[in-house]
């Protein structure tokens, strides 16, 4: 497809501000740094190298997530697709599409495929997946949607049934609150006959879950210091990335993956568009990420509280990573 059709068929969410991709960057920093313990929202690793640095995390030896979910979506896409025969594909955090191409097939094998609605931040990478599946799918109409998943996303009416998806645990990154309000807003924009399709990590075996945060190659720690090159390019900041050390944990009582960036010494830094300067003590910490590890138990209870059904739960035979596939409760 031409990219001026394809130009036609995006839809463009909030405008953007004077920060480019990422219109909030400026309130966002500033209140994360100006607050006690440090903090820093993960959506703003993922530039055009935050999103690069990902791709390569997700074919790490160490990370196990995406190919286990990879091979989850492998097996049941066929029966997914059979019971409820979507048309439409809708899903959040799409980034590379990668594994969204599975659920694609077994759609256009039944002949159903006709809408894909992939909603991300990065406009860049949206724009590119895009075009690629245009191409590669012929009569696949490509509904881009460039927007923040943690607010009301605004999807142009398309045809049903629907298959919502969110896939790669990206749910993880989000507090509880965050997670039930996303969940909300995506029971909102079901109707009975949609499905929602989410994939969860799980809790394991501590020594898994770390490994998966410390590759040996060093590609999350660079990608956690990425963040700090965003706000130098957007901001003007002046991080020098290499003053802080990437620490990544589990954290048993919030069952969670927790990543920081730990100030090698005292110093401070100034971040010119915003007019501030913020000081960091030897050992202080920005978390930059939370990472949420689930049970059944905690994501069907989830499901419930924002209005939803469980309809059916994979998971792999070492129990690493979970899909789940539900449906409007009432
Ligand atoms: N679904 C893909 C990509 C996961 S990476 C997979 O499973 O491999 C997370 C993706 O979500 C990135 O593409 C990032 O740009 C996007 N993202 C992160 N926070 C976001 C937010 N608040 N709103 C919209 N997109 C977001
Ligand atoms: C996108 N998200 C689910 C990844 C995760 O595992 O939480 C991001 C990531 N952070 C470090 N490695 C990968």
């Amino acid at each position: 497809m031409a990219p001026q059709q394809w130009e036609s068929k995006i839809h463009f969410g909030p405008a953007s501000g004077d920060n480019g991709p990422f219109p909030h960057l400026a309130e966002d920093v500033r209140r994360g740094l100006t607050r006690i313990p440090k903090e820093l929202p993960p959506k703003y690793f993922y530039d055009a190298r935050g999103s690069a640095l990902f791709e390569q995390i997700c074919e790490l030896p160490e990370y196990y997530l995406t190919r286990t979910e990879r091979a989850l979506l492998t097996q049941i896409a066929g029966e997914v697709v059979a019971s409820c025969r979507p048309v439409t594909l809708v899903e959040f955090g799409s980034g590379s599409c990668r594994k969204t191409r599975i659920l694609l097939d077994a759609m256009a094998r039944r002949g159903l495929l006709d809408c894909y609605v992939p909603i991300d931040l990065n406009e860049d990478v949206l724009r590119q997946t895009a075009q690629a599946l245009s191409e590669d799918y012929p009569g696949l109409r490509v509904q881009g949607v460039i927007g923040d998943f943690e607010q009301p996303v605004e999807i142009l009416p398309t045809g049903g049934p629907r298959l919502v998806t969110f896939l790669g645990s990206t749910i993880g990154n989000l507090t509880h609150d965050g997670a039930i309000g996303f969940l909300r807003n995506v029971a909102r924009l079901l109707a009975p006959e949609d499905r929602f399709l989410v994939g969860t990590d799980l809790v394991k075996d501590v020594r898994v879950l770390e490994r998966a945060y410390n590759d040996a190659a060093g590609v999350t720690a660079a990608f956690n210091r990425n963040i700090l090159s965003v706000i130098n390019k957007h901001l003007d900041g002046r991080f020098e990335p290499n003053r802080f050390e990437h620490l990544a944990f589990y954290n048993k009582e919030d069952s969670r993956i927790e990543m920081h960036l730990v100030a090698r010494q005292s110093h401070q830094v100034s971040i010119d568009a915003i007019d501030l300067t913020v000081e960091f003590a030897r050992g202080e910490s920005i978390r930059t990420e939370i990472s949420c590890k689930y049970t059944s138990a905690m994501v069907e209870a989830m499901l419930a509280e924002a209005g939803l059904r469980l309809l059916r739960w994979d998971t792999d035979k070492d129990r690493l990573f979970a899909l789940s596939l539900s449906t409007l409760l009432h």
